[in-house]
This record gives structure tokens, C-alpha cells and sequence, in this order.
């Protein structure tokens, strides 16, 4: 018999809801809040106050996408953390009376998991390739810089991460000194595509083993922009293109070399992306170059899973769910990273 799951998912800025039928995805809404991009960031209080509007309309338009009733649903599974912590309770709360009123099994995801199973999504018309068992995952995103050892759906090890900011951060911090708008890391890809990536050099980091920074290559940038407009007000203006190219250039060799590293000493042949800046063309076809030279077997998210969405956390959902793994109505969410 078929098992039915409905996904939830609130950490940060997006409402999310999706219908499973086992791991076949039937129907996955979200709800983006445009209300923080003229404070250039999310804000949290603005964020949770629009979850608690959209979350009964989302749940019910994805309900009605998948053809399913409340009722038809076996067990309702949400992001637990991490996150902010006014989101997460949106979600938390509307999972727990959801499971209260269809007396069915509550169970908790841990966002950045979900993050990494979203390659185990499946569609009906997909191809559904996925990786095997133990493979690499990047996990890329505004708030994680992670290189995970995926050893089964429920065991992960984070063999490296960042000691500071996020990958996602550093393109959004970066965007902003050149004045674009918040999120800038899409905004930086498309005018990469018109520049150099070598015009301009900016130093990398030496961290040990597989860990990162970028906090380091934000101070740098900045510092070179400010000299720079001393003698060119229209410095930034005149060579956007190649700043955005350049500095995407050195966050995606900064990402693959580590990458690279943990591989070869791992012995694993297969890596994947997760997370929102798994999006970046750098990073993508930077990737692919990488694994052609390693003979990697490589898997890239289909964009719609790579950001915050609510199939990720249904599939994790079932995986759980299938092995009995249930959470209590008392279980409070946590805004901190525990892998
Ligand atoms: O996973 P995600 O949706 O959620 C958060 O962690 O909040 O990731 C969002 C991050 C942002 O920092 C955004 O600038 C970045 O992903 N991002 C990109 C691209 N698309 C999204 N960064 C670089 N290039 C992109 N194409």
C-alpha cells in the first residue's frame, strides 16, 4: 500500500508544502516573501509573520495539486532546524495540529539532511538517476558551506565547513558593496557571464584540512573596491561584469578545491550538489570539468529542489517514516546547526 506524506518547510523566507505518494513527488508549492527585499536580508519577524499568513493557503493548493484530502495523508513531516527560530515555529506548530486533528505520525526533519536528499526526489516523467551509497555532497547554501559524507539516508558526516560565512553569504555581501539587491548571488551569476573571470585576482583562504572561510575574501573585495573608487568613482560601473566573473571564479575554485581534496582522500567517485548556490553556473560547470578529469559520477539538482522547498523535506520524511523514526508532540524546533 502506498504511503502519503506531507511535507513542511519554513526555516528561513520561503512557506512550502509538498505532497508525496512514497518517494514520488505529486505536488510541491512555495510561497516566496518578497517583503524583505527592500531591507537587503531577511528579516526575521517580517519572515514569520508572513509563514503564519501563507501556511493554511499553501497546505491546502498543494493538497489540491496532488488530488489527495487531509485525510488521505499518512503522516505529515517538518523542518525541525536549523533555521530562524519565529519560522520554524510556523511550520513546527501547523505540523503538529495537522497530525493532532488526522490522528497520524509527526515526523521531524533536519533541514540541511533534507538538503542532500532532495537527489532522492523522484518524478513521475523524471529520469530519477541518483547518487549511490557512500557519495560526497556539497551542500552550498546562504547559511551552510558544508562537505558532507552521505553514508546512508540517515547517517551524514560533515567532513569540512565553513569556520565563518556561507558561500551564499559571501556573493550576497560581496552584491551588495557593488550596490545590487538582495539575494545577489543570481544577479552575480548572470553578469559572470558577460565578464572575465580573470580580470581581476582576489586571495583564497588557507584553512586546514577541508574547511573554509570567506570571510576573508569579503574584507578583500571590499578593500579593493574602496581603493579603486578613489581614483574611479565609476570603477564598480565600468567593470561589473568582470568583478562578478572574477569573484565568482574565486568562490567556485575556492569550493572545488576542497572538494577535490576530500574526494581523492575519501576514495568517493561520486559527489553532488545541494543548496541554493548549487544554482551558480560557475559552480556547476566547474564541477563537471572536475569530474571529467577525476572520472566522478556527478549529480546536479534540478533548480527547483537546490533552494528551500517542502519535496525535500517529504522524501526525508518517508525515509523516516519507513523505519519508524517518530517525533513528539512536545519535540521544540532548534535554530542552530546540528547535523
Ligand atoms: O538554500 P537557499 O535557498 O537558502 C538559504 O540558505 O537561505 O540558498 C540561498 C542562497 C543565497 O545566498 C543566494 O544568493 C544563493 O543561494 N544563490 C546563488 C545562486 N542562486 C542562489 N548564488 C550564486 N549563484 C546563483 N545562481
Amino acid at each position: 500500500m502506498s504511503t502519503y506524506i506531507l511535507g513542511i518547510e519554513s526555516s528561513c523566507d520561503d512557506t512550502s508544502a509538498a505532497v508525496f505518494k512514497d518517494e514520488e513527488i505529486l505536488s510541491n508549492r512555495i510561497a516566496n516573501q518578497d517583503v524583505h527585499k527592500s531591507y537587503g536580508g531577511v528579516v526575521p519577524e517580517l519572515a514569520s509573520r508572513a509563514h503564519q499568513q501563507n501556511i493554511i493557503p499553501v497546505v491546502d493548493q498543494a493538497l489540491k495539486d496532488a488530488g489527495v484530502k487531509a485525510s488521505d495523508i499518512n503522516a505529515v513531516a517538518f523542518t525541525r532546524g536549523p533555521g530562524l527560530m519565529g519560522s520554524l515555529l510556523v511550520g513546527t506548530s501547523f505540523a503538529k495540529g495537522f497530525a493532532l486533528a488526522n490522528n497520524i505520525p509527526l515526523v521531524e526533519v533536519n533541514h540541511l539532511h533534507a538538503h542532500v536528499l532532495a537527489h532522492f526526489i523522484k518524478e513521475p516523467d523524471g529520469d530519477n538517476d541518483h547518487p549511490e551509497f557512500p557519495f560526497l555532497c556539497l551542500l552550498v547554501s546562504g547559511g551552510n558551506s558544508q562537505i558532507v559524507l552521505v553514508k546512508n539516508y540517515a547517517e551524514m558526516e560533515v567532513v569540512g565547513q565553513t569556520i565563518d560565512d556561507a558561500a551564499g553569504e559571501a556573493f550576497d555581501k560581496c552584491a551588495k558593496v557593488m550596490g545590487l539587491p538582495y539575494p545577489g548571488g543570481p544577479l552575480i551569476d548572470k553578469q559572470a557571464k558577460e565578464g572575465d573571470e580573470n580580470a581581476f585576482q582576489f586571495a583564497k583562504p588557507r584553512i586546514k584540512d577541508y574547511d573554509y572561510s570567506f570571510s576573508g575574501l569579503k574584507t578583500s573585495f571590499l578593500y579593493f573596491l574602496r581603493d579603486q573608487i578613489k581614483f574611479n568613482p565609476d570603477f564598480i560601473e565600468e567593470n561589473k561584469a568582470d568583478l562578478c566573473a572574477s569573484l565568482q571564479k574565486t568562490i567556485v575554485d575556492i569550493l572545488l578545491a576542497k572538494l577535490e581534496k576530500a574526494a581523492k582522500d575519501l576514495k568517493i567517485n561520486q559527489v553532488a550538489l545541494a543548496g541554493g548556490v548549487s544554482a551558480n553556473s560557475g559552480l556547476r560547470e566547474g564541477l563537471l570539468n572536475l569530474a571529467k578529469k577525476r572520472k566522478w559520477k556527478t549529480f546536479i539538482p534540478k533548480f527547483a529542489y537546490t533552494t528551500d522547498n517542502a519535496a525535500m523535506i517529504a522524501v526525508t520524511g518517508y525515509y523516516k517514516y519507513k523505519s519508524g523514526e517518530f517525533a513528539n508532540h512536545e519535540d521544540a524546533p532548534f535554530s542552530r546547526v546540528v547535523f
